[in-house]
């Protein structure tokens, strides 16, 4: 295992539609094994392929504290949501900056494994935060797009006190 550099702000990487993963082989491994090192390594709650520069439709996600709990999802659709919440939104390509994003409360996804393996998964909270925003990405959009507004510096300060 190994880090990866985060692709940051500006960099056109992240604006671009990922492709599907058609190998599931040894060098797909290792890119979900580095995501998931440079996930927990940053403290962030997941990352996609296009942030270490990949393009391709892969994502890991561990919202656990313990960091303990990787999720990691091979072509993921969004199948089923529905409720809303709405709260503050931040992006290991977005050091220091956070947004009011609206997401769905309920999030069901459909993935495959590393393996190649259909399943299903679902979360409600920041785990449906964390699959749209994620999900996101591998279509060339950050949360910046689609908040509601950007916190201001202040509100930033109020919130890290
Ligand atoms: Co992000």
């Amino acid at each position: 295992m190994a880090l990866r550099n985060i692709v940051k702000d500006g960099d056109p990487v992240l604006t671009k539609r990922c492709r599907p993963v058609e190998k599931f082989d040894k060098k797909l491994h290792t890119l979900l094994d580095d995501m998931a090192e440079t996930m927990h390594h940053a403290n962030g709650v997941g990352l996609a392929a296009p942030q270490v520069g990949i393009l391709r439709r892969a994502v890991v996600i561990d919202i656990s504290p313990e960091q303990d709990s990787v999720l990691e999802l091979v072509n993921p659709k969004i199948i089923a949501y529905s409720g809303e919440q709405e709260g503050n939104e931040g992006c290991l390509s977005f050091p220091g900056q956070w947004g009011i994003v609206k997401r769905p409360n309920y999030v069901k996804v459909k993935a495959q494994d590393r393996f190649g393996e259909e399943f299903t998964v679902e979360g409600t909270e920041l785990l449906a935060r964390a699959f749209c925003h994620e999900l996101d990405h591998l279509n060339g959009v950050v949360f910046k797009e689609v908040c509601e507004r950007m916190l201001t510096r202040s509100e930033i300060e109020d919130m890290t006190r």
